[in-house]
């Protein structure tokens, strides 16, 4: 089993929900961490939690969907940290509606948060890990995106792209030790499954939680690094 201590992570959307579990988790196995997001309230208060458990942390502000933030704000933690070791692409947006209920606006911003807001910083981490010949991506989809379902049409769209996309860089680097991995939970109490009536937060024995995807993502990342969590789907055990 890999010993992750004193790795270096950025977890966009690490103020809250999925992304500030798998943070928690990191800083628990020694990982030092950067989390990412626009809400600097959250976030700080994030990185006060991940420093009482003795690793360093850092933050940085930006709208994934916007590259010249994403620029500004990688390189802030490339600064700070010095290296990157594992990437977690988790921040993303979701809204239900009928194909034609649903407005351009509204549809494109899911698209450009959730695929182009991964693009951009995995293009911008992505040297990095070229350079040290070593890295993990973690890519965060969606049983949305194995299956389209009525009212879901911008999500799926996204999270479809997302496993496509991810693939093929998952192809185009394992030449350079860098392991891609794309993860696609079913519904898990957050913030977003509570808004859009999925999940109940109070229905802890048979909701998944934040923590148990956490735990999938930690148990990928300590395989030996010959071996490589390429896909996994996270259900819960009762439907
Ligand atoms: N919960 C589920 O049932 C479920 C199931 C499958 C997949 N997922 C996926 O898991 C990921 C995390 O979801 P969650 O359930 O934890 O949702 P959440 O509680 O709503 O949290 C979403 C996170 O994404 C960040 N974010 C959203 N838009 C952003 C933007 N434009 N720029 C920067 N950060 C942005 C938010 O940070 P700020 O508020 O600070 O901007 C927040 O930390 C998403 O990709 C989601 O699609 C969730």
């Amino acid at each position: 089993m890999k010993d992750l201590k004193s790795k270096k992570a950025i977890i966009t959307g690490g103020g809250r929900g999925l992304g500030k579990a798998t943070a928690m988790a990191f800083a628990k196995e020694g990982i030092d961490v950067a989390i990412t997001g626009r809400n600097e309230i959250a976030l700080k208060a994030t990185v006060l939690e991940l420093e009482s458990l003795g690793v360093k942390a850092t933050y940085s502000v930006f709208d994934v969907g916007n590259y010249e933030e994403v620029k500004t704000g990688i390189q802030s933690i490339i600064k700070t940290f010095g290296t990157i070791d594992i990437l977690v692409n988790n921040a993303g947006i979701a809204a239900f509606g009928s194909f034609n209920d649903m407005d351009v606006k509204q549809w494109s911003q899911i698209i450009q948060t959730n695929l182009m807001g991964m693009y951009y910083v995995t293009k911008e981490i992505l040297p990095y890990l070229i350079d040290k010949n070593e890295g993990d991506i973690i890519n965060v989809a969606s049983t949305a995106g194995l299956n389209g379902n009525a009212n879901t049409s911008a999500y799926s769209a996204s999270k479809f792209a997302v496993i496509g996309m991810s693939e093929s860089l998952m192809k185009e680097v394992r030449k350079n030790n860098i392991r891609v991995c794309t993860l696609t939970p079913s519904t898990i109490a957050s913030d977003m499954s509570v808004e859009l009536g999925i999940a109940d937060k109070d229905s802890q024995d048979s909701v998944l939680q934040p923590e148990d995807f956490a735990e999938l993502v930690v148990a990928g990342l300590k395989l030996p690094r010959r071996a490589m969590l390429k896909s996994a789907a996270l259900w819960s055990t009762n439907p």
